[in-house]
């Protein structure tokens, strides 16, 4: 609900649904943010202006004579320099060169309209309500600029935005434009999710403190460095309990977004694209409208938000075509061939991904221009018929007669100089006015601020998805920007456009994103790609930090995960198979391995896993994801509801004679009967190494020829497990089978061993 209440008290905006609340009030012409968190009632609304100590010492007055009017001390949700409050500002204008005070007092309010919003930015779909409030400058200099602050309420999100219009006769640059600015209450800490390539989205907490904590990306994307989206949780909260709030941005440019606790107490928030290098020219007429920021909150811990988020997210952001729309199970064969394969290659690969059970088959890059490795071809779209001498449509035919769906990787951004491309366009190449292009993995990035770039993108993706009958797209873009501030800025407002002219009329296209792995990974991009390469790194272990501080803020339907070797290109950790598949499961499944390559024992693992996840996979993309209590070293992931629920329990080193494992569930109903039931995996003789020579009746080589054929052919069943009991009894734990240490081996004994894992189905007793 949306309301709008006058009372001597004055004039407030009610903002609320059972999800959460916003509460304004207009004191002195200024947005005052009473309340932003908990779902309150809109006769709360008096109770939260207080009769505060307001207005003290050096302070200063908007209005002499009005304490209540020290806008230093008042928690805002909009506030401007120049005007007495002196913490961190959402924006900086400037008139001929000097930062210059609008004093935006405000004037009406109205609903919004869908032909009000940028046909270009990206925006969440389906609100409830919108609401925009409009403030005029009351400066002299400059009548007729004015600023909307735009609400929507969603089921379980706020979505804000902030629109600046130059109806003044005065040319103006903008130097900052936040999305949101909102001062809060109460005693936070603010986890982030930081890395780099091969090591994306570490989750990373500290207090919130009278220092400024900033969360800011510069490298052009939304980045693997800093992903935009944060986390304050009220100092306490736990994975079930505490006030926790998630904040995110509908954009894949750079960004920033700070906390800082004032003196008074208040947490001021601020979200948006980063200042840096920025200075847009705001001239008469023109209008400059901010991404959209969202909040989330809950009171039931870090688990309570991702649920709001989670759903915000795929019922409000994932394109509708791709809403809660089961992915298909895709095979990719970049981490089994590389740059080296041909026609006759990708067939056998996909005949044998056929057989495990996969669905889309994706070729990844090389098979354009003259690219046999990163050095050379991008740019160009020409079939490489050395490779390929059916071309694309006769690969494309012979994979969909196999019955699978055929995808194809691009990198329609980014330009080789050894391509036909860069000979014939070399003024397309992005760079800094006069300055040398700076090249990251061989390659220049194109100028996609130039419309003469992105119709050529447009016109040559294109022409391929339609050619060919591309099912599947993955939209590559694999180094950082070689450019900052104005120019960053329109490049992803390019990109944006580029996007919608390609999959907007195509939205049977599965769009997966993907920047040298999770250097893109976005709100922004999402509204475009249901699903975004999370990674480079599939070493499990690696994923286990990257896939859960990406669930923090994003659901398991658009987390690209595959299974592929060990041991692991990156890492050089050898895992099981089983763990790789467990940790895959939570994600957009897949595959990358060298299929011709796999031993028979491999195959049949795969095919077994496969098939398993399919009965299971809706829970696993869509279901309602937690972190759950786990052994220390270890991580318990669940994706379900009340009537099936998928539990992963994840080991990193495993202890010498290990403690009771136990199996707590949450979130199912304490009063229903379930059946619990591992999935049957396989294990293989070679984990025993020389152990195998005590149980076998005569002495083998653990490394001879006996014991790696039987290695090969012959399946052990490792950590069968299954028990009935209430939904109570599983929120309180229930122990699990014994593990090995040292003797005993049966069906029932957990190997696992390092890096081992299990997943438990726990589905209503029928
Ligand atoms: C980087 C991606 O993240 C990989 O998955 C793969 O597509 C390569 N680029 C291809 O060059």
């Amino acid at each position: 609900m949306i309301k709008h209440i006058d009372n001597p008290n004055g004039h407030f905006l009610y903002i609320g649904n059972t999800a959460l609340s916003c509460i304004l009030k207009i004191s002195c012409g200024k947005a005052e943010l009473l309340h932003l968190g908990a779902p309150l009632a809109e006769e709360d609304c008096e109770a939260l202006c207080g009769d505060t100590l307001l207005g003290w010492g050096c302070d200063v007055r908007y209005r002499e004579g009005d304490p209540r009017s020290c806008l230093d001390d008042l928690p805002l949700a909009w506030s401007e320099r120049g005007t007495g409050d002196y913490r961190e500002t959402p924006m900086e204008l400037l008139y001929e060169g000097t930062d210059i005070c609008p004093d935006f007092v405000y004037s009406c309010s109205g609903s919004l309209k869908r032909e009000e919003l940028d046909p270009v930015l990206p925006h969440a779909r389906g609100a409830q309500e919108t609401v925009k409030l409009v403030f005029r400058s009351a400066n002299r200099l400059l009548q007729g600029l004015s600023l909307e602050l735009r609400f929507s309420l969603f089921e379980t999100a706020l979505v804000r935005q902030t629109v600046l219009i130059n109806d003044s006769d005065k040319p103006l640059q903008v130097t900052r434009l936040m999305s949101a600015c909102a001062d809060l209450h109460g005693c936070f800490t603010v986890s982030t999710f930081d890395g780099g390539w091969i090591r994306e989205t570490h989750m990373h907490t500290v207090p919130v403190t009278r220092s400024r904590t900033v969360n800011e990306s510069t490298n052009g994307f939304s980045s693997n460095r800093h992903n935009p989206g944060f986390l304050l949780s009220e100092t306490g909260a736990g994975e079930d309990s505490g006030v926790v709030y998630g904040f995110n941005l509908l954009w894949s440019g750079n960004h920033c977004s700070s906390v800082q606790r004032s003196a008074l107490g208040f947490t001021r928030v601020l979200q948006g694209i980063s200042p840096e290098g920025l200075c847009l020219d705001l001239l008469p007429g023109g209008r400059l409208e901010t991404p959209e920021a969202v909040v989330a909150w809950s009171d039931r811990g870090r688990n309570g938000m991702m649920k709001k988020m989670h759903r915000f997210v795929n019922a409000c952001i994932i394109p509708a075509a791709w809403q809660y729309r089961e992915r298909p199970v895709l095979f990719n064969n970049w981490e089994g061939t590389t740059f080296d394969f041909n026609e006759a290659k990708l067939l056998s690969l996909a005949g044998k991904a056929k057989k495990i059970g996969c669905e889309l088959f994706v070729l990844d890059d090389g098979w354009f221009g003259d690219r046999d490795s990163d050095t050379a071809g991008l740019g160009d779209y020409s079939v490489n018929l050395r490779k390929l001498p059916n071309g694309l449509e006769g690969l494309s035919k012979k994979i969909r007669a196999l019955g699978m769906q055929f995808g194809l990787w691009f990198e329609p951004e980014a330009v080789n100089p050894d391509s036909e491309c860069f000979r014939r366009h070399p003024e397309w190449v992005l760079s800094s006015p006069g300055a040398d292009a700076f090249y990251g993995r061989n390659e220049l990035l194109l100028d996609l601020t130039k419309p003469e770039v992105r119709d050529y993108i447009v016109e040559s993706v294109s022409g391929i998805l339609d050619r060919a009958e591309i099912q599947y797209v993955k939209w590559d873009m694999n180094r950082h920007s070689p450019v900052t501030g104005n120019k960053a800025y329109a490049y992803i407002l390019g990109l944006y456009e580029v996007l919608h002219r390609i999959f907007d009329p195509r939205p049977q296209i599965l769009l997966e994103g993907c920047a040298s792995g999770g250097n893109r990974f976005d709100l922004g991009m999402l509204c475009f790609a249901p699903q975004i390469w999370a990674s480079d790194d599939t070493d499990p272990i690696e994923r286990l930090e990257i896939q859960d501080g990406l669930f923090s803020l994003y659901p398991q339907s658009t987390v690209g995960a595959h299974i592929s070797a060990a041991p692991h290109a990156q890492t050089l950790r050898t895992t099981p198979m089983s763990t790789r598949a467990n940790v895959s499961f939570f994600g957009a499944f897949g595959i990358e391995l060298d299929l011709d390559r796999l031993k028979p024992i491999e195959v049949k693992e795969l095919r077994e896993t496969v098939a398993w996840y399919k009965q299971h996979r809706k829970d696993f993309q869509f279901g309602c994801f937690r972190r759950n209590r786990a052994e220390k070293d270890a991580l318990c992931w669940q994706a379900g509801d009340e009537d099936e629920t998928l539990c992963g329990l994840f080991h990193k080193l495993i202890p010498a004679g290990p403690e009771i494992e136990w199996l707590s569930v949450n979130g199912l109903d304490p009063a229903r009967i379930y059946r619990v039931e591992a999935r049957p995996q396989l294990l293989r003789l070679a984990a025993f190494g020389d152990l195998l020579r005590h149980v076998t009746p005569v002495e083998l080589n653990a490394d001879g020829p006996a014991l790696r054929l039987a290695d090969r052919h012959y399946p052990m069943r490792d950590g069968g497990f299954s028990a009935e009991c209430s939904g109570a009894a599983l929120r309180s734990g229930i122990p699990l089978s014994k593990r090995f240490s040292g003797t005993g081996y049966d069906a029932a004994l957990r190997v696992q061993g390092d890096f081992g894992s299990s997943v438990f189905c726990i589905k209503e007793r029928t």
